[in-house]
């Protein structure tokens, strides 16, 4: 029998959280063999609603969960685990400055990195999926310097999930038919879904998506509008944010860096940029990627035209503001 592997779940005690725990330890996460042991971190005011989320988890009686820690103490929470998802944030609240914001979620990533680069296990994955997820992971990652900059990324896989879901809507092709559409920069309304490179199984081959949908200007206009703005509608539609999804999409995330992508196929991670496709180096950008031996690595040479350059660079250009907007906030 292998042995457990230990998840920790910042913010379990959120919407994301809830929808999160249950999946990993049935084992969308790591797999239908692999024993998990979850640990739950939430601040101070979310501590009962933590403990009934780990009553919860007891009652569900998962037969791959070997053990709950439900606690808010960072360093409780981060010792020994193997991967770190990092739900937990500071949200937005009406009336609220950029900055203000940005400064509370620096201050949390701070804290948390120096947390996790003390207690993790080596060679901990960490998947960042709060708000501003690509800036977060970012400050993660200067602040936990003995942590491989491999090992932090974002989570833009559900806006990856999101793109495979319109393609197949509009085409009425089973979404596990389409691959490689690709997100590239930030997990932000300035994120580019490309489908430049995107193919659909059919019984006479791949067919590339372009050809498949025929119609340029949906392609650039309301295919990318609605993948951009799918987390606002969700919002309106459902009062809460789009937390099954995203649960399921941070599952897809980790199960396939850790068990690698399939052969021809690959996914979307928001990763430590070294400059591929002319993005500046140092920004945590979303990039397709594949997976194999626990490790990620950036498809090259794709081509990229004109308008996918331009779409490229504004969404780098989003994440370098941000980033000396996070800096600004470390002084
Ligand atoms: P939520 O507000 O329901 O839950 C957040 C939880 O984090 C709360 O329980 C809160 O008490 C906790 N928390 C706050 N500060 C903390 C700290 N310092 N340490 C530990 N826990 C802390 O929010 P929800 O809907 O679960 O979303 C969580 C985050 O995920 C938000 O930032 C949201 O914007 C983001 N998100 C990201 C997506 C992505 O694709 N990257 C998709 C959807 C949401």
């Amino acid at each position: 029998a292998k042995e457990p592997l230990r998840v920790l779940v910042t913010g379990a005690a959120g919407q994301i959280g809830y929808a999160l725990v249950p999946m990993v330890a049935r084992g969308a996460m790591l797999g239908p063999d692999q024993p998990v042991i979850l640990h739950m971190l939430d601040i101070a005011p979310a501590a009962e609603a933590l403990n009934g989320v780990k009553m919860e988890l007891i009652d569900a009686a998962f037969p791959l969960l070997k053990g709950v820690v439900a606690t808010t103490d960072v360093v409780e929470a981060c010792t020994g685990v193997n991967v770190a998802v990092m739900v937990g944030g500071f949200p937005r609240k009406e009336g609220m400055e950029r900055k203000d914001v940005m400064s509370k979620n620096v201050s949390i990533y701070k804290s948390q990195a120096s947390a996790l680069e003390k207690h993790a296990a080596p060679n901990c994955k960490v998947l960042v999926v709060a708000n501003p997820a690509n800036t977060n992971a970012l400050i993660l990652k200067e602040f936990a310097p003995s942590i491989p900059q491999k090992n932090i990324t974002c989570l833009t896989r559900l806006d990856h999930n999101r793109a495979l879901g319109q393609v197949s809507e509009r085409l009425k092709v089973q979404v596990a038919d389409v691959k490689n559409v690709i997100i590239w920069g930030n997990h932000s309304s300035t994120q580019y879904p490309d489908v430049n490179h995107a193919s659909v199984k059919t019984s006479s081959g791949a067919k590339p998506v372009r050809e498949l949908v025929a119609n340029d200007e949906w392609l650039k206009g309301e295919f990318i509008t609605t993948v951009q703005q799918r987390g606002a509608a969700i919002i309106k539609a459902r009062k809460f944010s789009s937390a099954l999804s995203a649960a399921s999409s941070a599952c897809d995330h980790i199960r396939d860096w850790v068990l690698g992508t399939p052969e021809g196929s690959w996914v979307s991670m928001g990763v430590y940029s070294d400059g591929s496709y002319n993005v500046p180096a140092g920004l945590v950008y979303s990039f397709p990627v594949t997976c194999k031996n626990g490790e990620w690595s950036i498809v090259q040479g794709l081509s990229i035209d004109e308008f996918s350059r331009k779409k490229l660079d504004a969404t780098a250009q989003e994440l370098s503001d941000e980033k000396s907007l996070a800096y600004s906030c470390l002084q």
